[in-house]
């Protein structure tokens, strides 16, 4: 593989950390493949990536279409292999309070969460391999959390998806690297976006999304296994895993949020 990728698919670019990684990407010489649900802002995105210099196409796609996602790899590999393929869409939800007692994420959002950020990004994890291994290269990048390090009461689904496809990254690095093919995960902290703008709660150490891009880029270039940032958050969270219980329960307060809803959320609509 070369060291800097040249042709690029990445899903999540209309916003957040996706789109701040289009534009650090984006330089001349570089064909970027990007892709979102949202017409104007992926619209916007290719516009700035191409002032930049890369050569860009871009598809609306949502990554719950095997189908849809199927021919867009496709379409991006038909000219020449793919270099580096990013998997970073992504949405949340939180749990609620009903009637003074905890309940998790609504069964519709947790069916959302598990299908758009586990089984989106594996999906497209599996496609972008099955495209790489016939050139015997290239490199898959996830975007999990460090929610994937120690379940959070405040949106169980959320860090079971994310959980999902952080297992899932470190297994397939360790199944296609006789083939050649390298595959990373990034668990970010908490990064300002459009996501975590919605979050209530402490959101310490937050990354701007460029900071995040940048090191994200720099951890692929390095081809670290899996890239936790900031690093005393990823620590905290894993050391939960050692304490008794009731002490890790204490520690979690420090962790609550509430998620406002998305619009796709039954929640969303049930506030309008
Ligand atoms: N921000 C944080 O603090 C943080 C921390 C840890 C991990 N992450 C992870 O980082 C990734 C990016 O999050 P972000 O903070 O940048 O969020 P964001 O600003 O809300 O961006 C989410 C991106 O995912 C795309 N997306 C959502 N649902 C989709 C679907 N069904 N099909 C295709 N694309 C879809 C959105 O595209 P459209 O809007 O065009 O649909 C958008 O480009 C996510 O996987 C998130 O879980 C974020």
């Amino acid at each position: 593989m070369p060291a800097s990728p040249r042709r690029i698919v990445l899903t999540g670019a209309t916003s957040g950390i996706g789109r701040a990684l289009a534009l650090e990407y984006a330089k001349p010489g570089r064909q970027l493949f990007l892709s979102g649900r949202d017409e104007e802002r992926l619209a916007t995105i290719s516009a700035l990536c191409r002032d930049k210099g890369a050569q860009v196409s871009a598809t609306r796609l949502d990554v719950r279409d095997q189908v849809a996602m199927k021919s867009w790899i496709a379409a991006s590999a038909a000219t020449a292999p793919l270099d580096l393929a990013i998997g970073c869409a992504g949405v949340s939800a939180s749990s609620r309070r009903v009637g003074g007692r905890d309940l998790p994420e609504t069964l519709a959002d947790t069916e959302r969460l598990l299908e758009v950020n586990a089984m989106g990004a594996i999906r497209f994890a599996i496609l972008a391999a099955e495209s790489m291994l016939p050139h015997g290269r290239g490199q898959i990048a996830l975007i999990s959390s460090i929610a994937a390090y120690h379940g959070l009461p405040s949106s169980p689904a959320y860090c079971a998806s994310k959980a999902a496809v952080r297992v899932h990254a470190r297994a397939l690095r360790h199944l296609l690297a006789p083939s050649g093919i390298k595959v990373n995960v990034i668990c970010p902290g908490y990064v300002d976006t459009p996501m975590s703008r919605r979050l209530r709660g402490a959101q310490p150490l937050r990354w701007t999304s460029a900071r995040a891009a940048r090191g994200i880029v720099r951890a692929l270039e390095r081809d670290k296994p899996e890239y936790a940032f900031p690093w005393p958050l990823t620590l905290g969270l894993r050391i939960l895993n050692f304490l008794p219980d009731a002490l890790a329960r204490f520690f979690l307060h420090g962790f609550a949020f509430d998620v406002d809803p998305d619009q796709e959320s039954p929640l969303s609509r049930t506030r309008n």
